[in-house]
């Protein structure tokens, strides 16, 4: 799952939490429901890397891909009341991994996604690969299947900073995938981290211009963080000083703004017109349901909005799913957003992007009316945080700079 995704419920919990509800049912509260995106969830990796917190782990010799699908089928049959007669507007598989898993699988899981779900003709459906694990073949077999965008997970072309970071690929393999990616799909986006072991600015500019010399329509640049519970965490790498942090992420920016990208989101950048549609959806809070070991969903109805979260475990996920007589062993969880939530959910997805939202998402969203953030929102436009303008809600340079600051304020 991309990192932007701020909003997941704190602490995963392997019983069903159902959270009083402060919204009596009744009265509408949403009149029309936000787009609607798929995310699919792949657990596995070749390994596990050392800075990375997300739901993944190390493939087992050969990977359970008929029953990992059939679990899929199972967990998204669960959902589909919930979701009937709505279209979907984009797919994300995401990982992990995705592409461990074989052409044939792939396919399989499209064709499954489609049985059950009307996707808009021209819906968005990315994958994320990791380089070591791309071969021409596969991705050829990928896109003729319906995969019409690539997340690669480059990191970075130099392979002192490769080995650094614990990846399965060198700068030579990440070139390559890049070349098989661009032969096969149009849309293609490369993962870049910065402030990397013993990364210095003029090494990380390096990465830039070979990542921009490829020409794709999206980049997403992530300042490397200490996870807890990862390896990084207990023996932190030497890392370069905020300073130079700083330096990069300035440099970055202003490299490229020079070569026409959009700087729409705190770390992503793309092309006019190429902005990741599926993310997009996920901060102009739009509702995903998620599916796979882990994933999170966030689903409205006309009274209610709910956010779900999958048991993170694969086997105990599929093990629920398709052995256990119990009803929800599958949900970590599956809740109510309170109506005092809501203004801080909203701000937290809607203030990240560099153009904000149109006002009318927060009523039409949220079911609040936009008298319910009245206050704050005066008071961080005299803080010089929020644009002034009534139509849109949409931080200033100096509220991006703040943001956790400008956030906070409608908590
Ligand atoms: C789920 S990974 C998907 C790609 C694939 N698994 C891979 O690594 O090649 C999404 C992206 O999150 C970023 N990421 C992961 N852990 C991070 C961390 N601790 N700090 C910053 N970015 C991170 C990486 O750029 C990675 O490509
Ligand atoms: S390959 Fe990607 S998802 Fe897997 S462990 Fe590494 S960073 Fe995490």
């Amino acid at each position: 799952m991309p990192r932007a995704i701020s909003i997941v419920p704190a602490g995963q919990q392997e019983a069903v939490r159902r959270v009083a509800m402060p919204f009596a049912p009744g009265p509408s509260l949403l009149t029309s429901l936000p787009p609607l995106s798929v995310y699919v969830h792949v657990p596995w990796c070749v390994r596990k890397c050392p800075y990375c917190d997300f739901n993944s782990h190390a493939a087992p010799e050969t990977l359970p891909e008929e029953r990992y699908l059939e679990a899929l089928a199972a967990d998204l049959d669960q959902s589909l009341p919930q979701v009937w007669g709505r279209k979907v507007v984009s797919v994300f598989i995401g990982g992990g991994t995705p592409s461990l898993l074989s052409a044939a699988t792939l396919d399989a899981m499209l064709a499954m996604l489609r049985a059950r779900l009307p996707l808009l003709p021209d819906a968005e459906i990315t994958m994320e690969a990791n380089p070591g694990t791309v071969e021409a073949g596969r991705f050829a077999a990928y896109a003729a299947s319906g995969v019409n965008r690539i997340s690669l997970g480059i990191q970075s072309f130099d392979d002192r900073s490769l080995k650094a970071l614990g990846r399965i690929h060198d700068g030579r393999a990440a070139r390559q995938a890049i070349e098989i990616a661009q032969r096969h799909v149009d849309r293609v986006n490369l993962d870049l981290m910065f402030a990397l072991p013993g990364q210095t600015p003029d090494g990380c500019l390096d990465d830039v211009a070979t990542a921009l010399a490829f020409g794709t329509e999206h980049l997403s640049l992530y300042h490397l963080t200490l996870e807890p519970n990862t390896v990084f965490a207990k023996y932190p790498p030497p890392l370069p000083d905020d300073d130079d942090a700083f330096e990069m992420q300035d440099r970055i920016e202003a490299r490229l703004a020079q070569a026409g990208y959009e700087h729409y989101e705190i770390s992503a950048y793309a092309k006019p017109g190429a902005r990741c549609r599926h993310n997009l959806n996920y901060w102009e809070f739009g509702d995903y349901l998620g599916i796979g070991p882990g994933a999170h969903g966030k689903l409205s109805f006309h009274d209610r909005i709910l956010r779900e979260a999958r048991v993170r475990n694969p086997q105990s996920w599929m093990d629920a799913l398709l052995d256990s007589v119990a009803d929800t062993g599958w949900l970590a969880e599956s809740r109510q957003v309170g109506a005092e939530e809501l203004p801080f959910e909203f701000m937290l997805n809607a203030l990240r992007l560099a153009d904000g939202v149109p006002a009318a998402f927060f009523p039409e969203r949220t079911g609040l009316n936009l008298a319910a953030i009245a206050r704050p929102l005066a008071k961080a436009v005299e803080k010089g945080l929020l644009d002034e303008d009534p139509t849109r809600i949409r931080a200033t340079e100096l509220g991006r700079r703040f943001l956790n600051d400008l956030q906070e304020l409608f908590l």
